[in-house]
């Protein structure tokens, strides 16, 4: 326990020194397209759409390797599509910060602030990006008529993709969306938004395979990361989630036909005064869909609402799925080594459906307390199939 404590802190400590030093390296490749020689103004002000754009056409028609560079300073962009496929690598690397407007309105109706569309080989290299969400959460919470929301920056249909050292503050919706990509590397991100800002997932992955994500902070009002449908060969290593909602598989289901999520891995990962850990969401409804062969190891829980949890039962509003089930088969879960406390009494859920029960699920060293007094806490089982080794707190339902 000590030694596992000992190891987790200096994980979190060099999670913690690794942000930031990514855009600290000068620029690299041999052909750079600075986005200010394009008209780019670092004032924060005058709108630079325009010429980012300018820069990505040169860099994409390079038969060279090549970069887009902005340099120190903010620069105003509206909602802005980067589209491939280009005729080489090309690298993005950003020393500055990129804002939205002031007005929330003004990222229209997309969906999209900034857009990687059939890209190959891209990588975006340090950077800060501030959408300057708070206007829209208040549109949102006031009922009022709103945009959709922009989520802040997405990859779709890019092959070979990497993100290191981007720091996102207060997106309108999601910060980080990876969809239809593949060979997906991720690190050094920190992903920032207030506990109550709404749908601001700090990363979210869709209809991909081969994703690594490593040593990333995210402290969001959503989901620190969630995994959609279609999710294949997923690797998380030393990411630090709360406030925000867990790391979740979902929520699945939404759909009768769907893709299903398989071979997902998280490690060495702290939860902190989050709303769940380690959760898998499914609608109760029909579908195709399925989740298999996920793997939870060495994970510490502080102070949170739901550390472990399977929730088949996902029916907000109680719109679309009363007296329904989930179709959503969950097979091959392994947690092993989760250790902390409990911010309610039930520090693990295993609500699964009652037409597809849960099977191969599998506890190993499981040490959860009820965080008050660190009394024992309690655990929920329905519909699930596995077996434990080891000890396992609370008492085992299986
Ligand atoms: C599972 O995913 C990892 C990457 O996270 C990959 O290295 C491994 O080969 C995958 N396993 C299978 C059986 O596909």
């Amino acid at each position: 326990m000590v030694r596992f404590m000992v190891l987790l802190a200096s994980v979190i400590a060099l999670l913690l020194c690794n942000i930031g030093n990514a855009a600290s390296q000068p620029p690299t490749s041999s052909v750079s397209h600075n986005v200010v020689n394009f008209g780019a103004k670092p004032d924060g002000k005058t709108e630079s759409t325009q010429s980012f754009l300018g820069a990505w056409a040169a860099a994409c028609r390079s038969l060279r390797p090549a970069t887009v560079y902005v340099p120190k300073g903010r620069y105003l962009l509206k909602a802005v599509v980067f589209n491939g496929p280009c005729k080489n690598r090309i690298t993005v690397r950003i020393d500055g910060t990129l804002v939205a407007p002031t007005d929330y309105r003004a990222l229209g109706n997309s969906g999209y602030w900034i857009l990687f569309s059939k890209v190959d080989r891209i990588s975006v290299v340090g950077g800060k990006i501030d959408a300057k969400g708070a206007g829209f959460w208040a549109c949102r919470k006031s009922g009022k008529s709103c945009p959709v929301g922009a989520r802040s920056m997405t990859f779709k249909g890019a092959n070979g993709l990497e993100v290191n050292g981007l720091q996102s503050l207060n997106s309108q919706t999601m910060h980080l969306v990876i969809n239809d990509c593949k060979n997906v590397v991720i690190r050094n991100v920190r992903m920032i938004a207030p506990d109550e800002s709404p749908n601001t997932d700090g990363i979210h992955v869709q209809e991909s395979t081969g994703i690594t994500i490593t040593s990333s902070i995210l402290k969001t009002g959503d989901d620190c990361v969630s995994i959609g449908p279609g999710t294949k060969n997923m690797f998380m290593d030393r990411l630090l989630c709360g406030p925000g909602h867990g790391i979740s598989i979902g929520s699945l289901g939404q759909d009768a036909v769907e893709d299903g999520v398989q071979n997902v891995t998280l490690i060495n990962s702290l939860f902190v005064g989050s709303q769940n850990g380690i959760r898998i969401k499914s609608w109760a409804r029909p579908s195709t869909g399925f989740v298999n062969n996920i793997n939870y190891r060495n994970i510490v829980m502080r102070y949170v609402n739901n550390p472990i949890i399977i929730d088949q039962n996902y029916c907000p509003d109680n719109i679309g799925c009363p007296k329904q089930t989930s179709g959503i088969k969950i097979s091959g879960v392994t947690y092993k080594n989760i250790q902390g406390t409990s911010k309610t009494k039930v520090a693990m859920t295993f609500d699964c459906s009652p037409s597809q029960k849960c099977k191969g699920i599998k506890l190993q060293d499981i040490k959860l307390r009820y965080y008050l007094n660190n009394q024992k806490a309690q655990s929920i089982c329905k519909n699930i199939q596995g077996t434990t080794t080891g000890v396992i707190l609370p008492y085992n339902c299986l």
